[in-house]
């Protein structure tokens, strides 16, 4: 899609971090933009903020691990706008996970894989069949993470699972629709090179009360990117970060060629991937890689 002038597009989670700067990044380019979220706070501040920069927007509560929610955000966003032509699927938590795996509270599982990967599923479900019945051509945007689909950065298995399946879920959508010659495009975004100075790592704000644990806060200690660059600190590693506004930039700029893979890599990660690739050639064992090393 060259021009995103009278677009409408839908983003979830797009009250915070890469969803909040995709609103704004599409907005100024003259789309109409639909922000659904979860969090009343951020909701409340980006609908004044779209506002000022007088970005025409309509901010509704959407919670993606509902196909109600989302079906509901999908009317709402047809009634204003009269369809939709781009969809991020983009909301998605980390769920503060730390210890073994056999100690793992179901509820970090249940709610991370209702959050990343229910949350896909539920809007492809709900947001697929609108987009293959406009006249023109659309966008479907998934985010995933290069922790998951690329490598398996130890000490956050639920999220990389997650992440894992949503990429082979964005794969098989990119086949099936090329296959059925539809007018929708899939893209995969990775929001990246480095971590993304975003409210991630924060997600316990907008935990759902019957998956709160006894805990508060992460059991990792990571809280914050800061938590995250401070910690990379103790390890001697200086860790990187990348602003929610060069993610937004990057995936327009892959959008506009139609260009499944929204990705830009460092060349550590790049070099991640291919002593992946060559350990799974060579059947040597794994050993951990370091975020950011
Ligand atoms: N920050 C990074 O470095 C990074 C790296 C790779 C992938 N990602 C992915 O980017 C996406 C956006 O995350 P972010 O980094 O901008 O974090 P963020 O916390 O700033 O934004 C995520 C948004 O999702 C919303 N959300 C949470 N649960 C929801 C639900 N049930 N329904 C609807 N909205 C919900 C949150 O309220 C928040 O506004 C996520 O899918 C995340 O996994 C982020």
């Amino acid at each position: 899609m060259q021009d995103f002038s009278g677009k409408v597009a839908l983003i979830t989670g797009g009250a915070s971090g890469i969803g909040r700067s995709l609103a704004f990044a599409l907005g100024a380019k003259g789309a109409r933009i639909v922000v659904g979220d979860v969090d009343s706070n951020a909701m409340q501040q980006i609908e004044a903020d779209l506002a000022s920069e007088n970005i025409d927007a309509r901010v509704v509560r959407c919670d993606v691990t509902s196909e109600e929610s989302l079906t509901a955000a999908a009317d709402a966003a047809t009634e204003a706008f009269g369809g939709i032509d781009l969809v991020f699927a983009n909301a998605g938590i980390g769920a503060g996970e730390s210890g073994a795996l056999w100690d793992y509270s179901d509820k970090d599982w249940r709610w991370c894989l209702d959050v990343n990967l229910w949350g896909v599923i539920n809007s492809i479900k709900v947001f697929m069949p609108r987009l293959i019945a406009r006249a023109d051509k659309t966008h479907f945007v998934v985010t995933g993470s290069s922790n998951g689909a690329f490598v398996i950065l130890p000490d956050a298995p639920i999220y990389t699972a997650s992440k894992a399946a949503v990429h082979a879920i964005t794969e098989n959508l990119h086949y099936q629709v090329t296959a059925g010659g539809l007018q929708v495009v899939v893209s995969a975004l990775f929001p990246g090179p480095h971590v993304v100075d975003t409210g991630l790592f924060n997600s316990g704000r907008v935990r759902p009360e019957e998956l709160k644990k006894e805990v508060e806060g992460n059991e990792s200690g990571i809280n914050s990117v800061d938590d995250m660059k401070r910690m990379a600190a103790e390890w001697g590693i200086e860790l990187e970060t990348t602003h929610p506004d060069e993610v937004a930039a990057m995936a327009i700029a892959g959008l506009e060629k139609d260009a499944f893979w929204l990705l830009e890599t460092t060349p550590d990660t790049d070099d991640k991937i291919r002593r992946r690739a060559a350990m799974i050639l060579e059947r040597s064992t794994p050993v951990p890689e370091m975020v950011g090393a």
